[in-house]
Order: C-alpha cells, then sequence, then structure tokens
C-alpha cells in the first residue's frame, strides 16, 4: 500500500472515495461540514432519514455527492464527540479500511487524522493512521494458489493508495516524519505476523536464521548463527537437549544493531524460537496442536523489531538473540527424568519435556552476559497458564528491577500493545526444588506462569532482566487465526524512549 500526506480540501482532493468522520448524535466533523456546505446540506439531510448515527464501527458509503470531486464518500460512525480517544480513533480507521476491503475503491482520501484526538499530535495521529490501516488491511497469502483468476481480482480489491490529510500546512512536516515512524513499525510488525503464520515445514530454525542474514544484509547489521558443534563447547546442554529428538538441525542466531554510542551498554531482546512444539515425549493432546507452529513468535517478535528499528536507523546498541529448535519425540529426544547441564553450570531436572521454552532460554540468557547489557528483555509464548491468567489482552510481564517494569509497562500503554505486572517473590522460588538436580522445569499447576519466570530467573542475576509471556497475545485462535505481530510495538516503543533518553 501507498501512503502520502495531503494539505488540501475534501471537496477538492481527487480521489476513489474521501473518508470522513460523523460523531454519535450526528454532528459532522469539520470535514463532513465542509462536504455537507458544499454539497447543499447531503449529508445532513442523509443523517436526518437516519441512515447513519455516528455510532463507534459502523459506516455508510455513498456515491457522486453533489459538488464533490470524488465519486465515492465512506462515512464512518465515531462515537460521541467527548469519548473520542486514541483507541476510538483506531476504532474508525479500522472500520474504514474494512468497508473499503472489498469495494472497487483503490484510492482513497482519509480526514480521519483530522480529527482531534486527546493529547495527540498530528505526527502521533498519522502514524497510528498507517499503522492501523496495514493492521487491519494484513493479509497472509504468500503461499495461497495464486493461479486462479478470481483469486487475483479479489487481491487487488481494497484501498492500494491512501492520502492522509492533514488540517494545516505547517503540520505536513510533522506528519510525514509520523508515516515513516508509523511504517516502520508496520513493517517489523507485518513480518512477525508472517514467521508466525508460515507453516512449520517451512519456517523451520534454518529458516529463521536466514531470514536473521537477509535481514542483516539489506540494514547492514552483523549477523551471526552459531551451529550445533560451537553450542556444544559452548556447553549450552540445555538448549541443545531440547533439540536433540528433531531431524531439523538447531540455530543460535545473534543480530547486533549498533547505532548507540560506542561505549553505550546495549540492550538485549531474547526470543524463543520453538518453530513447532509437540511436547516432546511429554507430548500434546491433538486438539489445536497446529497452533504451536506460533512458539516461535517471541523469535518472530525480535527479529520484526529489528527490522523497525533498522528502517528507523535508530540510534541505540541493540543485540537480538534467538534459540531456535523444534520439541519433537523421538528416539533420541529428552526424557522426563534426564538431568541436564546448562551453560551457568546449573543443572537441571526434567520433569516435563513440554517445559522446553525455558530450557533453550535459560543458555541464551547466560550468553547475553557477554554483551555485558544494560537490560535484557526475553520475549516469549511461555505458557498456558499465562493464558488463563491474563487471557488475550495482556501480556504477562515479570522483572527483577522495577523500573525497567515500569519502563515496559509505559511502553505497552504508549503503543497500545499493554502488558501486565506479575508478581515474582522469592515465595514461589522452592516450587522449582528438585531431589536430583538444582533445579526442577516445572513447579507444579499453581502459578503457571510465575514459576516459569522463577525459572529464567535464576539465569538471569547478572543484569536488569524482564520476560514477556506473550502466549495470549501473539497470535489469534479460531476463525480470525493469524500472528498479531505483538510485542513489536510495545517493544519498539521500549527502544525508542531509550534511545531518545540516551540523547539527553
Ligand atoms: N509453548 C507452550 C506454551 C503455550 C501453550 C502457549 C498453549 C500458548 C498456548 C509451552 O512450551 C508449554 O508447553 N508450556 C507448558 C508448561 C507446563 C508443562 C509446565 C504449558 O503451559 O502447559
Ligand atoms: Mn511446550
Ligand atoms: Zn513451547
Amino acid at each position: 500500500m501507498e501512503f502520502s500526506i495531503k494539505n488540501d480540501n475534501p471537496e477538492k482532493l481527487l480521489s476513489d472515495c474521501v473518508i470522513i468522520g460523523v460523531y454519535e448524535s450526528q454532528k459532522l466533523s469539520n470535514a463532513a461540514l465542509a462536504l455537507d456546505n458544499v454539497s447543499g446540506g447531503y449529508l445532513s439531510n442523509i443523517l436526518k432519514r437516519g441512515d447513519m448515527d455516528g455510532k463507534a464501527d459502523t459506516t455508510l458509503m455513498l456515491h457522486n455527492v453533489p459538488g464533490v470531486a470524488s465519486e465515492r464518500m465512506l462515512l464512518v460512525g465515531l462515537g460521541k464527540e467527548s469519548e473520542f480517544s486514541e483507541k476510538q480513533y483506531c476504532k474508525a480507521i479500522r472500520a474504514s479500511v474494512k468497508a473499503l476491503s472489498n469495494g472497487g475503491a483503490s484510492k482513497a482520501a482519509t480526514f480521519l487524522a483530522e480529527l482531534p484526538v486527546k493529547q495527540l499530535s498530528a505526527k502521533r495521529k498519522v502514524a497510528l493512521m498507517a499503522e492501523t490501516t496495514l493492521d487491519a488491511a494484513y493479509r497472509f497469502d504468500a503461499i495461497k494458489r495464486k493461479k486462479d483468476e478470481s483469486k487475483k481480482e479479489e487481491a487487488k480489491k481494497g484501498i492500494a493508495t491512501l492520502y492522509i490529510n492533514v488540517t494545516l500546512a505547517s503540520e505536513v512536516k510533522e506528519a510525514k516524519a509520523g508515516l515513516a515512524d508509523g511504517l516502520a513499525l508496520a513493517s517489523g510488525v507485518s513480518f512477525a505476523k508472517d514467521l508466525g503464520n508460515l507453516p512449520p515445514n517451512v519456517c523451520t530454525p534454518t529458516y529463521l536464521a536466514e531470514q536473521a542474514q537477509t535481514l542483516g544484509k539489506k540494514h547492514d547489521f552483523k549477523v551471526k548463527i552459531l551451529e550445533r558443534e560451537e553450542l556444544k563447547k559452548l556447553g549450552m546442554g540445555s538448549f541443545l537437549a531440547v533439540s536433540q529428538g528433531s531431524e531439523e538441525p538447531p540455530k543460535f542466531i545473534i543480530m547486533q544493531h549498533l547505532k548507540g554510542k560506542k561505549d553505550q551498554k546495549p540492550v538485549v531482546l531474547v526470543g524463543k524460537g520453538i518453530t513447532f512444539d509437540t511436547g516432546g515425549i511429554s507430548l500434546k493432546p491433538g486438539a489445536e496442536m497446529d497452533e504451536m507452529k506460533y512458539d516461535m513468535c517471541g523469535a518472530a517478535s525480535v527479529l520484526g523489531t529489528f527490522k523497525t528499528i533498522s528502517e528507523m536507523d535508530l540510534a541505540l546498541n541493540v543485540i537480538g538473540i534467538i534459540p531456535t529448535c523444534e520439541n519433537m519425540p523421538d528416539g533420541r529426544a529428552t526424557r522426563p527424568g534426564d538431568v541436564l547441564t546448562s551453560m551457568s553450570g546449573l543443572t537441571i531436572e526434567v520433569l516435563n519435556t513440554d517445559a522446553e521454552g525455558r530450557l533453550i532460554l535459560c543458555d541464551a540468557l547466560t550468553y547475553a552476559e557477554r554483551f555485558e547489557p544494560s537490560a535484557v528483555v526475553d520475549v516469549a509464548t511461555l505458557t498456558g497458564a499465562c493464558v488463563i491468567a491474563l487471557g488475550h489482552h495482556a501480556t504477562g510481564l515479570f522483572s527483577n528491577n522495577d523500573d525497567l517494569a515500569n519502563e515496559l509497562l509505559k511502553a505497552g500503554e504508549a503503543s497500545l500493545d499493554r502488558a501486565w505486572h506479575m508478581p515474582m517473590w522469592d515465595d514461589y522460588q522452592p516450587l522449582l526444588d528438585s531431589n536430583f538436580a538444582d533445579i526442577a522445569n516445572i513447579g507444579g499447576r499453581a502459578a503457571g506462569s510465575i514459576t516459569a519466570a522463577c525459572f529464567l530467573s535464576r539465569f538471569a542475576k547478572k543484569y536488569d532482566w524482564a520476560h514477556l509471556d506473550i502466549a495470549g497475545t501473539a497470535w489469534k485462535s479460531g476463525k480470525e487465526k493469524g500472528g498479531t505481530g505483538r510485542p513489536v510495538p510495545l517493544l519498539t516503543e521500549f527502544l525508542v524512549n531509550r534511545a531518545n533518553s540516551s540523547k539527553k
């Protein structure tokens, strides 16, 4: 999709469709008012007839409105003016994209970014416009058969070009900067969605490693892939134990975006990259097991965030670490009862081979020490228990440092990609006691997401660390099954804030 910033009159700007807002109680937005005037009250007449009441999530398409250059006009309900917030604004954008998704209007001109939204600058409104439009218009059709002509036609439908209008000529420059931010974020989000949605026979550990290398070449950052032999030398007994039941070789991906000052300690992002989680010998039940292709969404979000910050050319030192493998049952697979030696030296009793995420992350957390990080944030589809605790709205946030936790919480709020701070008190630690090793890999049914975080905390003692459990937020199930690209917005906001504060 192409975007450009305009500063024009709604009646003059030529497109296939002008998009304008109407509040509940039938109050017209400024752009709608202007169109009502040039059309001799055409819009107010329609509202009087009761065909559009301005409620949120409603739209009405009009054709050939007198005095207006564009042949179509889409009225978008905005809800109550007094309640028109960032959230309502995004809702209106989504409704407009949806309304045009199956129509013939390919060049649209939106005036929604002119709407006043509490505390939002024109720059932020335009960034949200690009981001939300691309999120709503996203389709995963990379591997659908394309021979069928009717399918091709379908692919052509919807918005191809969007003009985003701003009220003042003086806002154009800011709006362009906002557009660039929004596009960079959208491209990382879309990349993360694609990686998640790809089938597990395509998106293997090797594939993820290749994607990292391609991205690094394109944006000129360093990428290193460690193979099994090197991982053995490093002593990553825990990571390798998870991979040993699979025919797919494990990969350990290291990406280095070093655009901050030379002496600036880096932020390290660690992403769980299980490209398929069968549970291993502790095999999962069959229902919905296909969704365990999304068990690499932590890795996908780290790759997506790297794409975004590369496109932004963000002035910050950031390291990305992705341990990636499959968790399969096999004659050589790890058994319940096996004791592993992690890279840190801590021994781990495997009581359930399905608690594999923490087993690959713990070695990555130890590896992260060598970068002397200012903070380490790991991202993982770690526990079903987190979905039970928080559902599909909030990511679970755990940390050994409250300042870091608050920084991430704020970034989540600001980017509409929210997390919720969960407790990680020492009281929970004894649940991981083992009779046969330093630590067990599970802590029982109670507080499952917390004991998983407690397990990771044992390997993150040397730096400020946070853990994001995205099991409930990384993808959607059911009819709308698909990756969400979360938490790329949260991570990006967090890193942008760090880059801004390091400038001061
Ligand atoms: N990848 C799963 C977690 C998961 C399950 C995420 C369902 C989203 C939906 C993880 O590897 C796992 O299997 N965790 C176990 C841990 C248990 C054995 C302690 C779980 O949550 O059941
Ligand atoms: Mn598992
Ligand atoms: Zn898993």
